[in-house]
């Protein structure tokens, strides 16, 4: 931002450039954070994902603790299946606000008069198995082409829609899969205590409130279980 510059050669003003900062600390931090942790918590009741997570990060990084760069990065086809399938159930912005019809619109048999405010509403589409084969189980592969049954994208906004769509998005899938193939690559990681005690707290974002589970590094978990 400080090196842009607009269509008229000029640079952009601090005042520009800290609402742009501040815009993306606020829209950014929290959202991709509750994400990850849904994404954790759904690993942990399915292990098939975690070994495949583990497989897919061990071929493309390697002896490497990280990606060694956006290429590789960009390969992480499963642990991207991951956090789109995570936020299709645990959508971290449940309710899209910043709508507003500017003109009258009719949606199925609903009149919409010009003006009104729509709230609209991110899991029961994508929890709908019109849109999505049996939607209530965490199959990451479904978006990895394998689909036995309905598989509608257009169904799935967990970053919203239209003109406001995210201007994050594409960030925030990057870091996701990062995390999540490091944290798996390097770590075996175990829920503690029962998948009920974990809440969907909403507070305009939906986060995981009881989460919690314990790291073990790798390779001193495979030494453990050498040893057992
Ligand atoms: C998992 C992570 C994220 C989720 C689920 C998410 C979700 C959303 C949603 C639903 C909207 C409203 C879209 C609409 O009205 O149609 C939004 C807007 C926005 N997001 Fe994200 N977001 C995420 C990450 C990020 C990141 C990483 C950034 C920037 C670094 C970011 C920046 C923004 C901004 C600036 C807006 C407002 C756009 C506007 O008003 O035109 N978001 N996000």
């Amino acid at each position: 931002m400080l090196s842009a510059r607009d269509d008229e050669g000029r640079p952009f003003s601090d005042d520009v450039i800290f609402g742009n900062l501040m815009g993306m600390l606020l829209a950014g931090e929290d959202t991709t954070a509750y994400a990850l942790g849904w994404a954790v918590h759904q690993l942990c009741d399915s292990p098939e994902s975690v070994m495949e997570l583990r497989r897919e990060a061990d071929e493309l990084l390697g002896t490497s603790d990280v990606a060694a760069d956006i290429e590789t990065a960009n390969k992480l086809a499963f642990a991207g299946a991951v956090a789109n399938e995570t936020m299709r159930l645990r959508p971290v912005t449940p309710v899209v606000v910043i709508l507003e019809a500017k003109v009258e619109t009719v949606v199925g048999d609903l009149l919409v008069p010009e003006g009104t405010r729509v709230f609209v509403l991110v899991r029961p589409a994508a929890c709908d198995p019109y849109h999505f084969a049996e939607p209530q189980a965490f199959r990451p592969r479904r978006w990895l082409g394998e689909n036995a049954g309905a598989h509608d994208v257009s169904a799935h906004i967990p970053f919203g829609s239209g003109p406001r769509l995210c201007p994050g998005r594409s960030l925030a899938l990057l870091e996701m899969k990062l995390l999540l193939s490091m944290l798996y690559r390097n770590f075996n990681v175990e829920r503690v205590g029962g998948a009920e005690g974990v809440r969907e707290n909403f507070a305009f974002t939906m986060s995981p409130v009881g989460l919690k589970v314990r790291l073990r590094r790798r390779s001193s978990a495979l030494a453990d279980t050498t040893t057992a």
